[in-house]
C-alpha cells in the first residue's frame, strides 16, 4: 500500500484515563479503512467522541458496520430511539429510567454487547449529559490487598434492582414484571482474554455472593463511588450531531438527569459482543 494515501486517525485526548475525540471527516469515517484503528483506540480509551459528525441513520449503520457486527434491535433494521418520552418509545421508556444510574449494558446476557454508538438528534432542555467511567482504570488503581479481597467474588445481576433507584415503592405488578426478566450471576472482576481486568458493577447488581448483606452493599456502593470518581470519569455535554461510542466491556455509563418530557432524542446502534463475562 502507498503509505502516503493511507487515512490516518486524527485524535485528541479528552481526559487522561478515559475518552478521546476523533476529528476525521464523515467521508474518512465511512470509507472503512479506519475501522481497525478505531476499534483498537476504543479498547484503549473506553469512550470515543465524534463531534458534530451528523450521521444520518443509514450512515450511522454503515459506520457501525466498519467496526464489527451490527444487529438492529428493531424489526425495521433501524437504530433504536433512546428517549424517556413514553409516546416515542412505548416499549422501553420505563426500562430506560434505569439508565439514569451507573450501569453496563447487557448484564442479563452471558455475552454483553461490545459497544454502543449514540448520536444526538434532539438536546435536552436542561441536563442530559451522558456520564462515563473506566472500569479498567478503576480496577487497575485499587490497592493490591483490596484486589485480592475482590478478585474471586461473584454477584447476582437483575433488572428489578434498577427499579428501586427511581421507584422505591413500586406496585407489585411493576416489581414482578421486572423480576420476570430473571437474574444472572456474574464475576465482580472480569478477566478479559487480553489479560486486562475490569469491574462488573452498576445498578443491576443485586447482591454480592458469599458475604453479609451489609458487606455486599458496602462493596457495591463503595466500588461504584470509586469507579465513578473524577479521575476515571468523563461527562459528555452533547451538541446535536455528536456521536459518542463506548466500550461496553470496560466502562459504565449513565444519562444525567433531564426533563423526561423535553423530547431529548438519541439514536443508538450496537456492536455485537465477542467476549463472555468471566
Ligand atoms: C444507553 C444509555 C444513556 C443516555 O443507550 O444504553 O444508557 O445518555 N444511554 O441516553
Ligand atoms: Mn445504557
Amino acid at each position: 500500500m502507498n503509505l502516503m494515501t493511507k487515512t490516518l486517525l486524527k485524535v485528541e485526548e479528552i481526559r487522561p484515563r478515559i475518552a478521546s475525540r476523533v476529528l476525521n471527516t464523515k467521508a474518512e469515517l465511512l470509507d472503512g479503512s479506519l475501522g481497525t484503528p478505531i476499534r483498537e483506540l476504543l479498547e484503549e480509551r473506553g469512550v470515543l467522541v465524534f463531534p458534530k459528525v451528523h450521521f444520518t441513520d443509514d450512515e450511522q449503520i454503515a459506520f457501525t458496520r466498519t467496526l464489527g457486527a451490527y444487529t438492529s434491535e428493531n424489526a425495521d433494521g433501524k437504530p433504536s430511539k433512546i428517549t424517556l418520552n413514553a409516546k416515542e418509545n412505548p416499549a422501553s421508556a420505563e426500562y430506560l429510567k434505569g439508565s439514569l444510574y451507573w450501569h453496563i449494558d447487557g448484564t442479563m446476557n452471558g455475552v454483553p454487547i461490545l459497544a454502543s454508538l449514540l448520536s444526538c438528534r434532539v438536546l435536552a432542555s436542561w441536563g442530559g449529559n451522558t456520564g462515563f467511567c473506566s472500569t479498567y482504570a478503576a480496577w487497575e488503581d485499587l490497592p493490591d490487598d483490596r484486589k485480592a479481597e475482590l478478585e474471586s467474588l461473584r454477584a447476582i445481576h437483575a433488572v428489578w434492582p434498577t427499579l428501586m433507584y427511581y421507584d422505591p415503592e413500586p406496585s407489585l405488578a411493576m416489581l414482578t414484571g421486572m423480576q420476570s426478566v430473571g437474574e444472572n450471576e456474574l464475576p465482580l472482576v472480569w478477566k478479559h482474554a487480553s489479560g486486562r481486568k475490569s469491574l462488573v458493577i452498576g445498578c443491576t447488581t443485586q447482591r454480592v455472593l458469599g458475604v453479609s448483606d451489609m458487606k455486599s452493599a458496602e462493596i457495591i456502593h463503595g466500588l461504584r463511588e470509586w469507579a465513578t470518581s473524577e479521575q476515571f470519569s468523563y461527562s459528555h455535554e452533547w451538541n446535536v450531531g455528536d456521536l459518542v461510542m463506548w466500550d461496553n466491556t470496560g466502562t459504565m455509563h449513565r444519562a444525567e438527569a433531564y426533563d423526561h418530557s423535553c423530547g431529548r432524542m438519541m439514536h443508538r446502534t450496537k456492536l455485537e459482543g465477542l467476549e463472555p463475562f468471566e
